[in-house]
């Protein structure tokens, strides 16, 4: 956070806030305002936020929102929308929001208009996706695809899987998708035993092209295809690319015309709009991959156009930061209760982590406070009979989302009508808690000294903060603003903290020392230099 002397006064007016409100009670305060769900309550893009079961008053939201404005994240917002190189290590702009801006007026970076680049690379990505649907797009044989293999690891894996899991209902028939991302290769020969080469279309998406795992199972990919009678012609017609390395892609034996595009200006973990989308297109179809677009679009107009206090990104970064730097929340749980939506929390957890866990201020100083939080969760009511003990129960402050749509189709009534009930519940049980005195009074027959110890036990503080957010109904479209909400959240939290959230330095190191442990394992080199765990553990694998 910028040490400007208004900002370091709003600070200890929240620190003071977050030390009174340690006196309070949430479940007084929805007896004494009875209009506090509708004060707490923003609605946008199909999506109801409920943030009433929140550690806040009125007033501490319009301190937070105060420390919005004094981080200066009105300005950055436009600054990232119009594409200023906000990535300052990398020197790079942030322009995933262009990817699905449906204005047609010109973006131009570096002398080109992106927009051009952008809409002509989404009208092949079309023509690819109806004529693999078509069957005028086919195999070596002449036969349709009916398997898609996608090759990826991180953002070129996490956005295509979890968006295709997550619409399963909108599925094309007849084409079956299968994400490879672990190097791990119990996984891709799991996969590869049960395909026909002749009717599976791989995509090998990787924006560097140089990852290792990714680059791996390619090599394995590609060797099974030949293996399996295929020649060295029909790859071209069943291996793709997604790549900003147009040449590496190239050299590593994919047809120029079937390498479709993306940029610097794009993160890995912000990809999925761009023709890393190719797997979604292809599960959904083109139409509702355009839906998914649009949805990131109309949430992107929100966090342009609505008031701080209105804005569904910039009430869920400042609660983060609020319960983070307030509360010392080392983590924050996403618990859908949506069976399709069991894939968010990993997604949301490479956006948020990979993002702004970081030490360092953007000016590269290191920062004396918590950033970026542990992202973590599982679908609802799973969690249930897992780890909601922990939440409610122990001395840890773990703030939650829950996630429900209104409308699911796919389900019945009865189900889906429990569902809710037990994600309300759960939502009400954190927040209300359940005395110790209330307790005893429901021991009444039990001797006094047991009924004590089980009152003590069963005691639940209660004061838990939650978010609720109902979706209208989980189409391709609200989907899309749920992903683009969560991407600006994030955005908001690094304004705040004054971190660059579209660098991942920290993941480097363990690249370069995995390579090397690799070179030792093959004998390409020496132990030399290594230390003695390390040395050990590679004597005990090769044995
Ligand atoms: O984890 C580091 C990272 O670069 C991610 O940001 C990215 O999504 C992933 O690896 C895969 O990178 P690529 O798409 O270049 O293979």
């Amino acid at each position: 956070m910028n040490d400007t002397s208004l900002k370091t006064e709003i600070l200890s007016k929240l620190q003071c806030e977050a030390d009174n409100l340690t006196h309070e009670h949430m479940k007084d305060w929805f007896e004494e305002e009875q209009d506090r769900a509708e004060k707490f309550k923003i609605e946008a893009c199909g999506i109801s936020l409920d943030y009433s079961k929140n550690i806040v008053h009125s007033d501490t939201v319009k301190l937070l929102i105060e420390l919005a404005e004094l981080s200066g994240l009105q300005q950055r917002r436009d600054e990232m929308f119009k594409g200023v190189k906000i990535n300052n290590t990398e020197e790079r702009a942030v322009l995933h929001t262009a990817l699905r801006d449906a204005l047609h007026a010109p973006l131009i970076l570096d002398n080109t208009d992106i927009k051009f680049e952008i809409s002509s690379t989404l009208s092949r990505l079309k023509k690819y996706v109806e004529g693999v649907h078509s069957g005028v797009i086919n195999g070596m044989a002449g036969e349709r695809f009916t398997d898609v293999v996608s090759l990826g690891i991180g953002g070129s894996y996490l956005g295509p899987k979890i968006m295709t899991e997550a619409l399963k209902p909108y599925q094309v028939e007849n084409m079956k998708l299968h994400f490879i991302a672990n190097v791990d290769g119990s996984h891709i020969h799991d996969v590869l035993k049960k395909l026909n080469p002749s009717t599976t279309l791989f995509i090998v998406s990787s924006k560097s092209f140089s990852t290792q795992e990714t680059l791996q199972n390619t090599l394995t990919a590609k060797e099974w295809f030949l293996g399996s009678g295929a020649s060295q012609n029909d790859i071209a017609n069943h291996f793709v690319a997604v790549s900003s390395n147009i040449a590496a892609a190239q050299n590593f034996g994919i047809d120029k015309d079937n390498i479709f595009p993306m940029w610097d200006w794009v993160g890995g973990r912000y990809s999925l709009w761009s023709a890393l989308g190719l797997p979604i297109a292809l599960a959904i179809g083109y139409q509702h991959f355009e839906e998914l677009l649009d949805g990131a679009f109309e949430m992107d107009k929100h966090f342009k156009d609505a008031p701080l206090n209105q804005n569904l990104p910039v009430i869920l970064g400042l609660l983060g930061v609020w319960y983070r730097n307030f509360f010392d929340a080392q983590s924050h749980a996403i618990l859908p209760y949506y069976h399709y939506l069991r894939g968010l929390p990993a997604y949301i957890q490479q956006l948020d982590m990979e993002s702004n866990g970081k030490s360092c201020d953007r000016s590269g100083k290191k920062v004396d406070y918590e950033t970026g939080p542990i992202i973590w969760g599982s679908e609802g009511t799973n969690g249930q009979h897992s780890f909601h003990q922990h939440i409610h129960q122990s001395n840890t402050l773990i703030p939650v989302d829950f996630i429900l749509p209104i409308k699911a189709p796919s389900s019945d009534t009865v189900h889906h009508t429990m569902l809710a009930a037990n994600c309300f519940g759960q939502s009400q049980a954190l927040m209300q808690g359940y005395t110790y005195e209330q307790c005893l009074s429901d021991l009444q027959d039990l001797p006094e000294e047991k009924r004590k110890l089980l009152a003590a036990h069963k005691t639940m503080p209660g004061n838990k903060p939650s978010n609720t957010l109902l979706l209208q109904e989980l189409t391709p479209k609200i989907l899309g603003s749920l992903i683009a909400m969560y991407e600006h959240k994030v955005f908001v939290q690094g304004i705040i903290w004054d971190v660059n959230s579209f660098d991942q330095w920290g993941v480097e190191l363990g690249k370069k020392l995995g390579d090397n442990v690799l070179e030792i394992l093959n004998g390409a080199r020496s132990f030399e230099g290594v230390d003695s765990s390390t040395a050990s553990l590679i004597r005990q694998f090769l044995g």
